[in-house]
């Protein structure tokens, strides 16, 4: 008996030894120590054995079960540690490796230049109001003022659709939607897209964006004056200094008087630069005092309101304060270029 059960004890290390995977050991592992093991039969038969051999027969088993049991668990740390030894190297992974940085990207310089209008007029208590870029022709040009057969249409290169309607050759047409909706007093700016049927140059793009202003009140509220005070505050926070501001007589339709608005250049001083084209003064945008017309054609009773209303193109503000003097550049997108703001 104690030489059967010596041999079961050679064997099983043996195979212990042999084994080369989980599966394997495990097999093993119910080979010598399962319910129908040898070793469990020997067990078994302790009850028919006389007292002395139970006594030593029980001890001898039960040494080699641990035996076996120890070789087993031993056998399996080193299957670990070989498989973690492998890991280490095949598929190592330093976590106190610097990443890399991924590429995050940032707001295009026409978005910054918008959102930098928009604080300025918000601040000064403007809505933020957001039209439509495919418009009716009542809205883009005849409740503006601008009757088909108007000289003046030839202003606006349009992109006409099959149906009669337009990409909106302007911002303009927001003041009419918020009239039709609203009434003063009110304050409000319109960002947004606008097209034109042009070939693009370095100041000319067939898409470019405008920022529409439009600021409305009683009559005898609003004067030219208000509206300068609101022009130099909105240089001032594009420029971040005080700066001169000049109107100079202009026409559109939907204004009267029209006025051009130059701002002294803020590079220069108004001696003279490249920015300025050593004039000293920068053309910076459109705006008037709101005809009549624009109110009756939203159902305004003519004489009720009074109020000013300008219109300025987002890339000229960015080329203005960038110096970037190609217009293409901004749509470009190439990102040696948009990578410098
Ligand atoms: N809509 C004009 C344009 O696209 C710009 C403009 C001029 C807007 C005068 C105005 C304004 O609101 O009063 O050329």
């Amino acid at each position: 008996m104690k030489d059967k059960i010596d041999n079961i004890k050679k064997a099983a290390l043996v195979e212990i030894a042999a084994a080369e995977s989980a599966e394997g050991l495990e097999e093993v592992r119910v080979k010598y120590l399962g319910r129908k093991s040898e070793l469990t039969e020997v067990l078994k038969g302790l009850k028919d054995m006389s007292v002395e051999e139970k006594k030593e027969i029980g001890q001898i088993s039960n040494v080699v079960k641990n035996e076996i049991e120890s070789a087993l668990a031993t056998k399996e740390m080193e299957m670990k540690a070989k498989k973690f030894a492998e890991l280490d190297t095949k598929e190592k992974v330093d976590v106190t490796y610097p990443g890399e940085k991924p590429a995050a990207g940032h707001t295009h310089p026409l978005t910054k230049t918008r959102y930098e209008v928009e604080d300025i007029f918000s601040s000064m208590g403007f809505l933020v109001a957001d039209g439509r870029e495919v418009e009716d022709e009542f809205h883009n040009f005849d409740a503006l003022n601008i009757p088909r057969n108007h000289p003046a249409r030839d202003m606006w290169d349009t992109f006409w659709f099959t149906d009669g309607n337009l990409l909106r050759t302007h911002t303009s047409p927001m003041q009419v939607r918020f009239m039709e909706e609203n009434k003063p007093p009110f304050r409000i700016i319109v960002p947004g897209r606008t097209f034109r049927f042009e070939n693009a140059d370095a100041t000319h793009e067939s898409n470019f964006h405008q920022v529409e202003g439009l600021m409305v009140d009683e009559s005898g509220k609003l004067t030219v004056a208000n509206f300068k005070s609101v022009m130099a505050e909105f240089m001032k926070g594009l420029f971040g200094k005080e700066l001169e501001i000049r109107l100079r007589p202009s026409y559109f339709p939907f204004v009267e008087p029209g006025f051009e608005i130059d701002v002294a250049c803020p590079y220069c001083g108004g001696k003279g630069c490249r920015i300025c084209k050593q004039t000293g003064w920068i053309e910076i945008l459109g705006a008037g005092m709101v005809n009549q017309k624009v109110f009756t054609s939203v159902g305004f009773e003519e004489g009720k309101y009074e109020g000013f209303a300008f219109g300025v193109g987002l890339e000229r503000i960015a080329m203005i304060k960038t110096g970037v003097n190609d217009l293409r550049l901004f749509y470009g997108n190439d990102l040696r270029f948009l990578e410098q703001f």
